[in-house]
């Protein structure tokens, strides 16, 4: 299916790898003209390179998204190379694990940072643009555990449902301008986060026996739902989270 988004210009964060990589590679097949960011510029730099093999329009520029100076600079950068931002795509790593009882004020500060605060700082930086311009999609890449929190990642389980709640007051802010704000919610994924927090093979082993799909989600997978979100057919779908984790969210809703 053609997506309907060819010359759109997109910027997506944390794509220098894994869950962030797949969408920029989705969007540049769509042929939209692609700014890809992290913070490591050599992984960064030859990522765009893999990414503009087939001919495609992607640009590279380096930037953490947890601070305010960093998210303007990375803005203002990604216009200089493709002007006006159709499609803001909010993704990163991950804050570390912890239960609740070991995560000190600082590590709370860390996380709003990284995944609150960037989320919220990327929309702002780009939508005036898009209302003005009556269109525009926002995706943030959350987890399935805006709908089950997962034991020892207390910062996650909160951070990313505050950028869900973030994403819900939003969409209904912008509604009737063109611009629609969603969420991915990815399950457990085959990337290097994954390597991250499963280091040894036997966990890795019975968390794969607990998801339903019996395997663990591929990047790509992800991204379908990410570009369907991103989509011109996807212009009345606003504020919602797609889960896509082989089934391991138990609820019916
Ligand atoms: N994989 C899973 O199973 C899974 C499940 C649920 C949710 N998620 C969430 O989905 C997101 C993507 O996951 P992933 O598995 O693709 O992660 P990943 O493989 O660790 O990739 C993270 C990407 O974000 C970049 N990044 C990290 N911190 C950044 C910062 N402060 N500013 C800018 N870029 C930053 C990394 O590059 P640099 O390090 O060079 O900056 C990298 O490009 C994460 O938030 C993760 O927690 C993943």
């Amino acid at each position: 299916m053609d997506l309907q988004i060819a010359g759109k210009t997109a910027l997506v964060t944390g794509a220098s790898r894994g869950i962030g990589f797949a969408i920029a590679e989705g969007l540049v097949a769509e042929g939209a003209r692609v700014v890809i960011a992290a913070r490591t510029q050599a992984a960064l730099d030859s990522a765009a390179e893999r990414l503009g093999e087939g001919g495609g329009e992607v640009f590279a520029v380096a930037a953490d998204v947890s601070s305010a100076k960093g998210v303007l600079k990375l803005v203002a950068t990604a216009r200089e190379h493709v002007g006006v931002i159709d499609i803001l795509v909010a993704n990163a790593g991950g804050p570390p694990a912890g239960a609740s009882s070991a995560v000190d004020d600082a590590s709370w500060a860390r996380a709003s940072e990284l995944t609150l605060m960037s989320a919220v700082r990327l929309s702002r930086a780009v939508l005036a643009e898009m209302r003005e311009r009556g269109w525009g999609r926002i995706v943030n890449v959350t987890s399935l555990a805006v709908k089950q929190p997962v034991a020892e990642l207390t910062l996650s389980n909160v951070m990313r449902s505050a950028v869900t709640a973030f994403a819900r007051t939003l969409a209904n802010e912008v509604a009737d301008s063109g611009v629609t704000v969603n969420n991915v919610a990815p399950g457990y994924t085959a990337t290097g986060r994954i390597e991250q927090l499963f280091s040894d093979d036997y966990a890795r082993a019975r968390l794969v026996a607990s998801i339903p799909a019996k395997r663990f989600g591929e990047p790509r997978e992800i991204a379908a739902a990410a570009l369907y979100l991103c989509s011109q057919q996807a212009a009345y779908v606003t504020g919602q989270t797609l889960v896509v984790d082989g089934g391991m969210v138990a609820s019916t809703y």
